[in-house]
């Protein structure tokens, strides 16, 4: 199973001072160097974390794939058309939200991904669409002419209890033997760590898991001593 490294969150550390640090971009090779398959960006409208100019800097940088996330606002994927990342993830976009919410409802809105889908593809970008795992959207996904999907595994990461993460987990199970079935490769993600990642790792028809937010979490707990020895060390020197 591949593994795509997400660094957002890398960027929104960066953002809250409007620095130069830390850098997507110089994470993204040291991800890479620790074995990522591929590195993953989301240029949200707002610019919240990722800017343009990191989007660009990771296309030219990066050794492994670059997967960007994008919206099917026009802007965006005009920007995307020039960068031409060798994967576009779509997903659907909310100003007010925390992180991406639900999947795309590509059933309700099949013209229009469609429409984003031909424009992506006639410039030679892979495009995947990030869906709930239900069987309406992996077919709408299908008509929409994409070969690739990705599940959302947010419920499952964010059940209450053993039960319910059970059910939600069988879900996403069926859904990928389902999307299989179509011919389609299946990737998924959001929020998984490195507790609830056994489960979906265990799905034999996923190829590839996205994670961010719980790798960008536990590097900043794993390096933090070294990070205040090093600090100490000049400070009594
Ligand atoms: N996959 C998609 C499509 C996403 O939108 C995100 C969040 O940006 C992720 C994977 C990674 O989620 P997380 O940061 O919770 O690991």
């Amino acid at each position: 199973m591949r593994l795509g490294v997400n660094v957002d969150h890398v960027a929104t550390l960066r953002q809250a001072r409007l620095g130069k640090e830390p850098d997507p971009v110089f994470a993204a090779l040291v991800c890479e160097q620790a074995g990522a398959d591929s590195i993953v960006a989301h240029l949200r409208e707002d610019r919240r974390h990722i800017q343009d100019k990191d989007v660009h800097r990771l296309k030219v940088s990066i050794k492994t794939k670059f997967n960007l996330e994008m919206s099917v606002s026009d802007d965006i994927v005009k920007i995307a058309c020039r960068v031409k990342p060798h994967q576009a993830t779509l997903v659907p976009e909310k100003r007010r939200e925390l992180t991406t919410e639900g999947g795309l409802d590509v059933a309700g809105n099949l013209d229009r991904i469609k429409r984003v889908v031909g424009i992506l593809r006639r410039y030679d970008i892979g495009v995947s669409l990030f869906i709930d795992p239900e069987t309406k959207q992996i077919d709408a996904a299908h008509k929409a002419g994409v070969d690739r999907i990705e599940l959302h595994t947010g419920k499952y990461a964010g059940a209450r209890s053993k039960k319910q993460q059970a059910v939600f987990l069988q879900d996403i199970r069926e859904s990928a033997y389902f999307g299989r079935e179509q011919g389609m490769r299946v990737f998924a993600g959001h929020g998984l760590d490195y507790i609830n990642v056994a489960g979906i790792a265990r799905i034999a028809e996923i190829e590839e898991l996205n994670i961010g937010y719980s790798i960008v979490c536990r590097a900043i707990t794993a390096g933090l001593e070294t990070a205040v020895r090093e600090m100490k060390e000049l400070i009594t020197r």
